[in-house]
Order: C-alpha cells, then structure tokens, then sequence
C-alpha cells in the first residue's frame, strides 16, 4: 500500500543561497545556479541608504522569468524597524514564495506577519520563514515553532542565524561548534515536533571547502534539511550532503520492496537479512525515495 507523501515537506531546500537584493549581477546569476532555492536578502547585506534602490532590483527580478522549480524567498527588515513595512508592501506586489523574517524572538512575531498578510489578502500559498538567530529566540524556539500549528500561521520553516547569535552571546567561532550544538539541537527538536524544516546557519569563509564540507556533513547529521549559503561555490557540497546518497537510496528501496512482499501483509516488524526493520522505517524510506526522484527530475541550471 503506497502512502501519500504530504508535498508540503517535499520543497527541496538542500542547497538555499542567499543573494544580497542589492547586487543586481548576483541577482541575474542566480538563474545560472543549481541552488535549491534562494533567500533575496534586503536585511544585513544591504546598507540603510541602499534599501530602496534594492527594493526596486526585486521588482525587476520579479518581473524576469522565474527560477523553475526553485523557490523564492525575500528576507526583510524587521517589521519594527523604519524599512519593514515597504519591505512588505513589495513582498505583497512581488508574491515570493515565502518571507523570512529576521531575528524573531517569540511567536508574535510570526503572528504579526501572518496578520499583515492576511489582511493584505496575500495567497495562502505565500509561507513564512523565521530566523532564528537572538537568545530569545533559542529559548523560545518551541513556541515559534508550534506558532506553525495555529491556522493562518503560514510559518513553513526555521533558518539558524549563527552570526547575529555569535554576536549576542559571545560564543566563539570554533571547529565543531561545540558550544552552539545544544542550541542546534533546540532548533531540531522544535522543528520536528511541529514539521517544519530547518536551515543550518551560513558558513562565511567560502574559501575553505574542506571546512564547509565537515560543517555540512554536522548538519545533516543533526537532522537540518539544508543549509542557507553565502556562495555560489558551496552549492554543489550541499546538494551532495542533504540529498540522499546512492547508498541511502538503495536501502531504503530494499526496505520498500521488503514491505511490499505479500509475506509482510499485516506485520509491523520484519526480518530483512538479520536487522530488524519497523513500519516506520517504511515512512522514512518512501520520503527518501520521494526526494531522490524530485532531485533526479529537477533539470540542471
Ligand atoms: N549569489 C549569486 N551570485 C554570487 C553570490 C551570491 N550570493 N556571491 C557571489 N556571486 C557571484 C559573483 O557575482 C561572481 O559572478 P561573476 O564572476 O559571474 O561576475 C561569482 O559569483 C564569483 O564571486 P566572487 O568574486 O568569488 O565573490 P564576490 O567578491 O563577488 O562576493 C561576497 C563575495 C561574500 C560579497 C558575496 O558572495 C555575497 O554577497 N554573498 C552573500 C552575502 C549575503 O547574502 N549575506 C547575508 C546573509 S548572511
Ligand atoms: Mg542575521
């Protein structure tokens, strides 16, 4: 019996750059990438005096055919600040996929968004995506989350903002992000008990491959689903850490096969070669499968 994946998590997000909005050839690049999706960021990478003129970059590049397959996602200012609400007017016009929204301390702050847009008559399909990336917002990162279950909510996904939280908690920049790990985690936890998807932070030195390689190996292991990214040269890694190895693949298609025989009908449990494998296993095979084949249909940038 073949189960019906819900599409909602089946978004590809292994691979998600981040495009200043101000950088009209990074804008015009992106359509040249393979990322998954891009986040056209209007908060830290623009100036103050430049907001407006990158305003009007999104208009242009909302106007230019979309990115096939990939999503969209415009990060604003915070809604308190003096640049949030033209930002929102343009997310109203442009209709991206989704609007992330920075430094969000507490479930208000996606409430108050998802307001906004509602009163705005933006589409349904329109998402919200979080930062997490202040203390607050760690410790209260179960509320936001669950802020995803409230109708009309919207809230689709968490991206951790290592920087902003470095910054505010004066935890160095160390190999292994030991001491962030138990925040990390936080994050996961969160994510998962209300199904949403999280992004792993950036990493900035975009120089050091090997660096990028170990960090998002560590988070995939944690359980994110991708990684936000600052550069066009650690896509590739990505998509290789956060897409399904050949290897996964051919397991969970045995696991699969292994269900489907008529000899596992009613069982729970079954023996396959000595390791026991659950009904569960079952549901996290076909979502594996699944995405494998969303990734070997998406057409090469
Ligand atoms: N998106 C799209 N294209 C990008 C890009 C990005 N984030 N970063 C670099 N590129 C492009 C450059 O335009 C350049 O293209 P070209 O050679 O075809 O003209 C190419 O990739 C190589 O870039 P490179 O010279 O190595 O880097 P740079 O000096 O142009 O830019 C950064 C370096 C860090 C300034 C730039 O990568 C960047 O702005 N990254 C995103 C920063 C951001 O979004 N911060 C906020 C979130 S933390
Ligand atoms: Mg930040």
């Amino acid at each position: 019996m073949s189960r019906t994946v819900p599409l909602r998590s089946f978004n590809l997000r292994r691979s998600v750059l981040s495009v200043p909005a101000i950088n009209l050839r990074a804008l015009e690049k992106a359509h040249s990438l393979d990322g998954d999706a891009v986040i056209l960021d209007l908060e830290d990478s623009v100036a103050p005096e430049k907001k407006a003129e990158a305003r009007e970059n999104l208009r242009r590049f909302f106007a230019w055919p979309p990115l096939e397959g990939k999503e969209r996602i415009i990060r604003i200012n915070s809604l308190s600040s003096e640049f949030g609400e033209a930002d929102l007017d343009l997310v109203k016009d442009v209709l991206p996929d989704a609007v992330l929204l920075p430094k969000v301390d507490e479930p208000q702050d996606v409430m108050a968004a998802g307001d906004l847009l509602a009163e705005a008559d933006a589409p349904e399909e329109l998402r919200i995506w979080a930062m997490i990336e202040t203390p607050r917002g760690v410790l209260n990162v179960g509320a936001i989350a669950e802020a995803g279950r409230t109708p009309g909510s919207r809230l689709d996904c968490l991206v951790v903002g290592l920087n902003d939280l470095r910054k505010e908690t004066g935890v160095l920049p160390q190999p292994g992000r030991s001491y962030l790990v138990p925040w990390l985690m936080q994050v996961i936890l969160a994510v998962k008990a209300y199904g949403l998807d999280a992004l792993d932070s950036v990493f900035n030195d975009f120089k050091d491959s090997e660096g990028f390689d170990a960090e998002c190996g560590q988070g995939r292991a944690m359980g994110f689903t991708g990684k936000m990214l600052i550069h066009p040269s650690q896509i590739a890694a990505a998509n290789r850490h956060f897409g399904p190895s050949a290897e996964e693949i051919r397991e969970a298609e045995a696991i699969i096969s292994a269900f489907a025989d008529p000899e596992a009908e009613g069982l729970n449990v079954i023996n396959a070669g000595g390791r026991m494998i659950e009904r569960l296993h079952l549901v996290q095979a076909e979502a594996l499968v699944h995405k494998a084949r969303l990734i070997s249909a998406r057409k090469p940038a």
